[in-house]
């Protein structure tokens, strides 16, 4: 197996036009797509930390969620500098699946709604992100699931009591903004994502709006977990994780 076979394997699986207008997704590193791949890490994201343990373990690809740089830049110091060195020395493709992977089938945002087991489920959102459906058991059993195999001490906003069976709303990631509550508010009785906010957590208190802040980062990890899985299954190469 060659880089460009990998390459070509994800973006069937999460095709690049999926992901949200001005992410920044597909090769970010690299040039040399004909090399051979034994070796894949797979990341949450291409930290200086990350890239470092990519060399360590000697991988070919490191395939991560979060892109190297959101932002445009001019400058090449610091730290972005230290992670393209290693990068480039060590011939090491970096490869990002970000918004077009939390979309798409299968991807991080069907992974959360397959762990509630989401009845009659919809797009959160027109573009794809997040989901809502309805969850079959009572918010005890709903907290089981999420300490049990997101995070073991979420965030509980218990803005109201909540009956058995209710509407639940899952977005990976960040996804606790004072517009995503408000909106979500109108659509779901209790929400799961990352990245609450003080001002999130008070506007979901005068909504009605329970909400579950599990950290972006486990709300996001578990669906990696998967995809690692997957990715093991279907191409046959090693893959490691570097961040969880
Ligand atoms: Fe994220």
């Amino acid at each position: 197996m060659y880089v460009c076979d990998f390459i070509r394997f994800i973006e069937e699986f999460a095709p690049k036009e999926l992901a949200i207008e001005g992410d920044n997704v597909g090769l970010q590193v690299g040039d040399n797509l004909e090399k051979e791949l034994n070796r894949i890490g797979i990341a949450l994201d291409p930290s200086l930390h990350v890239i470092k343990k990519a060399k360590d373990f000697e991988v070919d690809v490191l395939f991560t969620h979060h892109p190297l740089l959101k932002d445009p830049i001019r400058n090449f110091t610091g730290v972005i500098y230290k992670k393209l060195k290693i990068l480039m020395e060590d011939d090491i493709i970096l490869y990002s699946a970000h918004t077009n992977l939390d979309v798409c089938k299968n991807g991080l945002n069907d992974a959360l709604s397959s762990l509630y087991g989401l009845k009659d489920v919809e797009y959160l959102y027109d573009n794809g992100l997040g989901r809502v459906g309805l969850f079959e058991g009572s918010f005890e059993d709903f907290l089981k699931i999420t300490k049990t195999f997101l995070h073991k001490n979420p965030v509980v906003v218990k803005s109201r009591d909540v009956d058995e069976n209710f509407k639940l709303a899952v977005l990976s990631g960040y996804g606790l903004s004072q517009s995503a509550v408000k909106y979500v508010s109108e659509k779901a009785d209790v929400y799961l994502s990352g990245d609450l906010t003080h001002h999130s957590k008070i506007l979901a208190e005068e909504l009605g709006l329970v909400v579950i802040d599990a950290t972006h980062y486990s709300t996001e990890v578990y669906g990696l977990k998967k995809i690692k899985d997957m990715l093991i299954d279907k191409l046959g190469v090693e893959v490691i994780s570097l961040d969880f």
